[in-house]
């Protein structure tokens, strides 16, 4: 299979995965089961599941308790995006080709259904112990998954960035790293940690990941910051122009598209070096974080 039919079968999977975790009969909460299921199915690139999993093959076939945290993982990201899109936040109106959540469902649901879809992670990842014979690595990926999505981690990068966009303040490069490190790279490290842990890699080889993890995030939100601006509504199926609308520093805004360009390839091929010094290699891993440095969706 060449690369682009195999991302797609792999997507397919993901999303698979999903419907089956998000089939759950919530009662008189269906309602807002309803905007958890359209915050999550209907689109996004899957990118952070199907890391964990190619993590995991880089020491292993996959393992059983692997499912749950890559619908752990894609549950948080979606529910990250619910919030990230609200009106008092970025305020947009599209994601993922279709109206967002709040524009559907109000903003009272939309912000409910992203807290329920960061319990229902956890709820999904915790299902993990029914199926191990080893508690204490699926207790590691769990505080791995916990620390990544929150202070520490993701929403810590968001709270720094709408904080410095409200203040309009003149953005350090130390802080615009600080920035890019937490709210995306920390999730994407996280994928490749977890997948690690899950496959018994050694402490070292855990923290080498967390290091490939940390360059292909930072040059996923540099890129992502230059679709913004150079992207096309079509492709990436959402506005383009938020982050100039919301009067935002950006790494484009910071250094210029050329030097921004430059930076994602830069950072991603030191990556790249990092997953080709394991024993074991994984070519659709690397072709995956290849293809991540043109992506225009
Ligand atoms: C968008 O993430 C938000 C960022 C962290 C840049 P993705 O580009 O992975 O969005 P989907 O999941 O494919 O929609
Ligand atoms: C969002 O960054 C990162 C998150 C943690 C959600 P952006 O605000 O640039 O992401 P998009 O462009 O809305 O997808
Ligand atoms: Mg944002
Ligand atoms: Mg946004
Ligand atoms: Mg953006």
């Amino acid at each position: 299979m060449n690369f682009h039919d195999e991302l797609e079968q792999k997507v397919s999977d993901v999303n698979e995965l999903l419907t089956k975790a998000l089939s759950v009969d919530t009662g008189y909460a269906e309602y807002l089961m309803d905007a958890m299921r359209y915050s999550v199915m209907g689109g996004g690139k899957r990118i952070r599941p199907i890391l964990m999993l190619e993590s995991c093959k880089l020491f292993k076939d996959p393992v059983p308790e692997l499912p749950y945290f890559m619908a752990a993982i894609e549950l948080i990201h979606s529910y990250s995006l619910v919030h990230d899109d609200m009106p008092c936040i970025d305020n947009d109106e599209y994601r993922r080709g279709r109206k967002t959540t709040h524009a559907v469902y109000g903003e009272t649901t939309a912000l409910l259904a992203g807290d329920g879809l960061l319990n229902f992670a956890f709820e999904t990842a915790t299902r993990a112990f029914n199926v191990t014979d080893d508690a204490a690595k699926v207790g590691k990926a769990i505080t791995i998954l916990a620390k990544m999505a929150g202070i520490f981690g993701m929403i810590g990068g968001q709270a720094a960035d709408v904080q410095s966009e409200k203040d309009g303040e003149r953005l350090t490069e130390d802080k615009l790293l600080f920035i890019h490190e937490n709210k995306t790279a920390a999730l994407i490290e996280s994928s490749l940690m977890i997948g690690a842990v899950l496959a018994g890699a050694s402490d070292d080889d855990v923290k080498k990941l967390m290091e490939i993890g940390s360059g292909i995030g930072i040059a996923f939100q540099i890129r992502d910051d230059i679709l913004d601006v150079e992207g096309s509504f079509e492709e990436l199926g959402k506005d383009i122009g938020s982050d100039a609308e919301n009067g935002k520093v950006t790494y484009v805004t910071l250094y210029g598209l050329e030097k921004a360009k430059a930076d994602v390839a830069a950072y991603s091929d030191e990556a790249l070096n990092g997953l080709k010094s394991f024993q074991r290699r994984n070519e659709f891993l690397e072709t995956l974080v290849e293809s991540l440095i043109n992506r225009n969706k």
